[in-house]
Formats: C-alpha cells, sequence, structure tokens
C-alpha cells in the first residue's frame, strides 16, 4: 500500500516542498526514512509510533518505508511528522479525507497526538503557492502565520485524533481562502510609537541632522564623541524616525522571523523596521548565522531595519571584520558540511565609538583630558580598519552638550517632525526609482550611482579639491555622493547643489583623523 503526502522544510529562509512518500509491505515490522533525513527527523519514527497509538489509531505491525524526495536536499527538523502521521493512515486504509492530495502538510507531533507549531511556516505556505497548491493543514497555532499568504485554504488541527474524527469528511470545505496581506490595514506609518523621542534630546543640532539623513537614505552611520554625550541615547531613538516597512519588505522580514523561531505576534506581518543591539561579547555565529542547519544571525535579523553596534572598537577585531561581505553584499553565504546557506542581509549599520580609551581625546573638559598615548589611541582606532570605516557613509562627532543647552528644553526636534521630513524624502525617492529594484539611495551603485548623483561645475570642482585634500578613497567618493543626494532629497530639490555637496562632505571627520 503505497501513499504520497507533501511535506517542507527551510533551506535559509526559503521553504522547500518535500515529496513524502509512504510505503507499508508485508514483512517483518520495521520503520525506516530515507532521502537525506537528519537525525531530528530520523526521530520521527518514534514521534509518530505512538503518536497513532495514543490516538486510537493502529500503527501497521508491517514493513513500512518513508521516503523523502528530493533525495538531495538535505531534510531537518521535526515538520514532517505529521506528513509522515498522516500518509501512514492514508497507506493503511484508516484515513480517507478528501482533499488530501496536493496538500501541504506539516506540524511537529507529540507523543499523545497533539500538534505543535513549527517555525519557517511562512515561506514554507508561500513556498506551496509557489508549487500550484492551494491547500493546506497544520497546527491550529500556526494558522494565523500561514493565512499571510494569498489565495490558500488553510486547515488547522490540534491533534490526530480531531482528523480521525473527521471520517472522511471534506477536510477544506467551507473554508475561506486567505486574503493576505490586504488583511492587513496597512498602517500609513508608525503612529503609534512607543518608543523614545527626539525631543528628549537636547541640543545636538548635527547628531540629529545626521540620523534624520541616515534614515531618508538608508545609510551607515557612526557617532565619535566623549563618554556620556549622549551617542547611545541618540541612536537608540532612530526607530522613531524611521518609514514603515513596504509589503514586499515585510514579508521578508517576517520570513527571515519565521525561520529563527523569533516572530513576535503570529498573526501578523512586521511592519516596523528591526532594531537589533547585540553586545559585544556576540560571538562570529551569533553575528552572521550558526548551526550545522544555520539559523539567522544578527546582521539577518537586522534585515531591512538597523544594527546598532555600541561601542564598536569593544567587539574583537574579527567579528568585526566578517561585516564586511555583508554590508557589502547584502547578503551572507555560510557553508556547512550539511548546508550551504545564503541569508539576506540588507540593514542600516550604526555604531558609535569614544575617541580613544579614556574616551576625552579631542573632546577635553575643565576637569578631565585625555591620558591615552598616541600609540594606544592608534591601537584603539586600529581596531576599526580603514575598509570597514570606508563602508560607513555618515561619520558624526557627538560633543558633549553644555550646560545651557541642557537647560534649554523647548525648540528641541520631535521624532515626529523628523519623520515628516524623512518620509518626503522617501517620497521623492520612490518616484525616482520606480520600476528599479532600488528604494532607498543608500542603495545606489555603479551605474544608477552616476545617473542619479550628477554635480554641477561648481560642485565637481568642491569635490576635486576635497578628495585631494582629505586623501578619500573610491568608494569615500561615491558614498559622499550619496548622501548628498538624499540632502538634496530632504530639501525637497531635484539636482544636487553645491550647498548640499558641502554638507555632505562634512560627515566624513574620520577620514582625516584616522
Ligand atoms: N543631549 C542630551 N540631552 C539630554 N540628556 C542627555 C544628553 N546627552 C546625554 N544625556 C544624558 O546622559 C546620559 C548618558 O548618555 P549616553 O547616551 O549613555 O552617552 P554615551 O553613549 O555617549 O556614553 C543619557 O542617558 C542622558 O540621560
Ligand atoms: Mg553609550
Amino acid at each position: 500500500m503505497y501513499d504520497k503526502m507533501y511535506g517542507a522544510c527551510l533551506q535559509g529562509i526559503d521553504g522547500t516542498i518535500v515529496d513524502v512518500e509512504v510505503d507499508i509491505s508485508n514483512g517483518l515490522p520495521h520503520f525506516q526514512i530515507v532521502g537525506l533525513p537528519d537525525s531530528s527527523v530520523k526521530e520521527s519514527t518514534e514521534r509518530v509510533r505512538s503518536a497513532l497509538k495514543n490516538s486510537g489509531a493502529a500503527f501497521p505491525m508491517e514493513r513500512i518505508t518513508i521516503n523523502l524526495a528530493p533525495a538531495d536536499v538535505r531534510k531537518e527538523g521535526a515538520s514532517f511528522d505529521l506528513a509522515i502521521a498522516v500518509g501512514i493512515l492514508c497507506a493503511s486504509g484508516q484515513l480517507q479525507l478528501p482533499g488530501l492530495d496536493r496538500c501541504l502538510t506539516i506540524g511537529e507531533l507529540s507523543l499523545d497526538g497533539r500538534l505543535r507549531p513549527v517555525r519557517g511556516v511562512l515561506s514554507m505556505v508561500d513556498a506551496a503557492k509557489r508549487r500550484g497548491m492551494t491547500n493546506v493543514l497544520l497546527p491550529s497555532a500556526n494558522v494565523e502565520e500561514a493565512t499571510l499568504i494569498e489565495g490558500m485554504r488553510i486547515a488547522g488541527i490540534d491533534s490526530i485524533t480531531q482528523l480521525l474524527a473527521r471520517k472522511d469528511n471534506p477536510l477544506f470545505d467551507g473554508i475561506p481562502v486567505s486574503r493576505g496581506l490586504q488583511n492587513e490595514r496597512m498602517p500609513s506609518n508608525v503612529e503609534d510609537v512607543d518608543t523614545e523621542d527626539f525631543v528628549d534630546v537636547c541640543g545636538q543640532f548635527q547628531a540629529k541632522r545626521a540620523l534624520t539623513i541616515a534614515a531618508a537614505g538608508l545609510h551607515n552611520l557612526i557617532f565619535i564623541g566623549p563618554p556620556g554625550s549622549g551617542k547611545t541615547m541618540l541612536i537608540r531613538r532612530l526607530p522613531s524616525i524611521l518609514p514603515v516597512l513596504s509589503d514586499d519588505e515585510s514579508l521578508e522580514v517576517t520570513k527571515i522571523y519565521s525561520a529563527a523561531g523569533l516572530i513576535p505576534d503570529r498573526s501578523k506581518l512586521i511592519r516596523r523596521r528591526p532594531f537589533r543591539n547585540p553586545h559585544h561579547t556576540v560571538s562570529m555565529g551569533g553575528l552572521v548565522g550558526a548551526g550545522s542547519y544555520p539559523k539567522p544571525g544578527e546582521v539577518s535579523l537586522a534585515h531591512r531595519g538597523v544594527l546598532f553596534l555600541d561601542e564598536l572598537p569593544e567587539f574583537p577585531r574579527s567579528v568585526l571584520e566578517v561585516l564586511r561581505q555583508p554590508i557589502e553584499d547584502r547578503r551572507v553565504t555560510i557553508g556547512r558540511a550539511k548546508a550551504v546557506i545564503t541569508f539576506p542581509t540588507h540593514f542600516m549599520l550604526a555604531a558609535s565609538m569614544n575617541p580613544c580609551p579614556c574616551g576625552y581625546w579631542g573632546f577635553p573638559t575643565l576637569t578631565a583630558s585625555c591620558t591615552c598615548t598616541p600609540m594606544k589611541v592608534r591601537q584603539y582606532r586600529s581596531k576599526i580598519s580603514g575598509p570597514l570605516l570606508d563602508r560607513i557613509d555618515l561619520h558624526v562627532e557627538v560633543p558633549r552638550i553644555d550646560f545651557d543647552s541642557m537647560k534649554q528644553t523647548s525648540g528641541n526636534a520631535a521624532s515626529r517632525d523628523l519623520r515628516q521630513s524623512v518620509l518626503q524624502a522617501l517620497n521623492r525617492q520612490s518616484a525616482r526609482y520606480a520600476g528599479t529594484p532600488i528604494r532607498f539611495n543608500g542603495e545606489l551603485n555603479g551605474r544608477m550611482l552616476r545617473e542619479h548623483c550628477r554635480l554641477p561645475p561648481e560642485g565637481e570642482k568642491l569635490l576635486s579639491e576635497s578628495f585631494e585634500a582629505l586623501g578619500l578613497s573610491v568608494r569615500a567618493h561615491d558614498r559622499i555622493l550619496k548622501i548628498a543626494r538624499t540632502i538634496a532629497d530632504l530639501d525637497d530639490s531635484d539636482g544636487i547643489g553645491t550647498s548640499h555637496l558641502a554638507e555632505a562632505l562634512q560627515y566624513r571627520c574620520l577620514d582625516r583623523s584616522l
């Protein structure tokens, strides 16, 4: 007796449909799974055996062979349990449910036959849709997440007993087709912000301006300044001015969190840009993704959002060096014995650092000044290598504010106002890049960069002079142009003017001092 079901597994953050073939033939009782299963899949035999027995079904005392195809895809996780169990029930004639053929079946079983939710459902259901399937059977706890994919009929069950009780009632009758994203009210913006507001930050106009530019064009940024100047405080307020995710971005981000098993609310797509703030003791694996079947690391969890590395020089140099590929290629490829996996890593890097180990180099106060030797200062700074710094668009000095500005609380720009200008600049970018894969100025490259960042003649002259005077690299040159483009967008200007370029040049202070 033979039956075939469809299961799914994750490869990176994408789902892959796996055929689950069940064959029951005469012979000594034996239960085995073939087709490159991982040990977690092999353990399925024990769970399925107990679950069926404890649900009142008969476990066939014959030779049962499960084949997972295609055989060249490594299968991992407990998500095949349900497909295997239902396959056995069908092949042994204990279950006949119309609608089970061409149905994606996923779910982990507990020994008593109840179903546990699995991670990565969003990607798996999406894969089923792309294969032309319309029916999905999964644990009730995963239903809401699955309905985020449009055009599917999704049946949720709690246990095998519940499935057996349906006898031969059609499983999918009366289940409406999911409406996907239309179900959701797309927020025009994050008005319901619960994050901290820029209104609490006194003074620091240049730092706020730099954060506005960074948010508008999704540019990488680094703050440098003495301890207590408010660097951490400022960057923590960045989420309050970021634009919400577009529909496509939202789906991408939610898939990553689903694959990592970190979805905050299963019934909703993630709409706000992620803000990740790993501590400097983070391991290389934690940062880029780890495991024999790698799960997304911090750089992927920050996809389409912000990766905040506070006190950058405190991170081990080796950890900082691995950031270069994700920043440049916007994805990270992790090779393991069992799988090679690529995760998207399109984030905006926000970092902070002190100017030297004691923190006062270049920013002396009346009572404290730098006690570090030039050698120590150089050592400290060399941790952040030139190539990494080159990839950061905005370098901004954040001095400590004086007493008067601290007392002056009126006139502090609020997040609401800053966000307004960010959105205005975003609208300009959307119009300009319509029909291209690009959304933000920070993504401009090569030909598109030259096309969209033309300078007036005086601008060219200013740039060439600064290029020589500051000893800028080619990469820094491109970054200055991108920043100038965003500044012009914030100014609601079609072309880049000399004043925009002049402001952009201010944000390369570390090129000079390092
Ligand atoms: N511009 C400012 N406006 C209001 N409070 C500030 C400002 N700068 C610093 N502070 C206060 O100082 C504290 C320390 O700031 P923090 O962001 O931790 O500094 P840093 O990260 O630069 O060492 C903040 O929590 C805040 O209370
Ligand atoms: Mg700090």
